[in-house]
């Protein structure tokens, strides 16, 4: 009798979770705080993921993008949903956090629109942080656990100290001071920072290409 031995290799699923876009904060029922994320930068890596047989988890903010098939995509605005969307969707071997979520939210919100004053005072608090909060979970942190950090100066310093105190794997950063990377923009430029200190900086290129190149160094880095 003939024995045949095949190696079939077990192909593992990996799962990713992308947050993307901004976030609302409600200042009444039709105004509220937001900022120029156009979500095109978490799509990409979303899509990318995808593309690369991973069971992906696109968390978005409100934008003019269309949802993306293929993958579970959900729709949400404050940072509070985001939040809950993420808890609700983990655990994932890698998340990458690229939404702009607001780092406030207004304490007196008015359920009735309110009407044109001379003077309006807003009272903002802290709102909560998404990454840090999973990056320093006891159960849901995935293995790879990636933030970005926008930066206008000091991207070097910045970038470290988010990379430090968001307890993240990596952080990349981009220069969000210059209109034609960063928000918005179909371009982009980023810098790796690992974990290890070591620090990778990218040329500037589409954001497609930006979302290969970071979901190749993931798929090298999970294997
Ligand atoms: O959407 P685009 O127009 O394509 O633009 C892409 C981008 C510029 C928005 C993107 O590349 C980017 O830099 N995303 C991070 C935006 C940001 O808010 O960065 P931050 O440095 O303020 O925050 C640092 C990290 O903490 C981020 O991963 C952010 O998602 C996370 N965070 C921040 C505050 C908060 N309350 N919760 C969070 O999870």
């Amino acid at each position: 009798m003939k024995y045949i031995l095949t190696t079939k290799k077990k192909n593992k699923k990996f799962k990713a979770l992308i947050t993307a876009g901004p976030t609302r904060e409600y200042i009444d029922p039709v105004r509220f705080i937001t900022n120029r994320s156009s979500g095109k930068q978490g799509y990409e890596i979303a899509k990318s993921f995808r593309d690369n047989g991973f069971e992906t988890t696109l968390i978005s903010g409100q934008t003019n993008l269309d949802p993306l098939s293929g993958l579970n995509f959900v729709k949400v605005e404050t940072a509070q949903e985001m939040f809950d969307q993420t808890i609700k969707n983990l655990p994932a071997d890698v998340a990458v956090f690229t939404a702009a979520v607001a780092d406030y939210k207004v304490t007196n919100y008015e359920n009735k629109k309110i009407k044109k004053k001379e003077n309006l005072n807003l009272y903002l608090e802290k709102n909560i942080d998404i990454l840090s909060n999973i990056s320093k979970h006891n159960y849901l942190r995935p293995k790879l656990t990636i933030g970005f950090a926008a930066e206008t100066n000091n991207l070097i310093k910045n970038s470290l100290k988010k990379l430090e105190e968001k307890n993240c794997d990596w952080i990349v950063a981009n220069d969000v001071s210059n209109n034609s990377i960063g928000f918005d923009s179909d371009e982009n430029q980023i810098s790796i920072f690992y974990r290890d200190k070591e620090k990778e900086n990218l040329k500037k290129m589409s954001k497609s290409l930006i979302a290969s190149e970071l979901v190749d160094r993931v798929i090298k880095t999970l294997n």
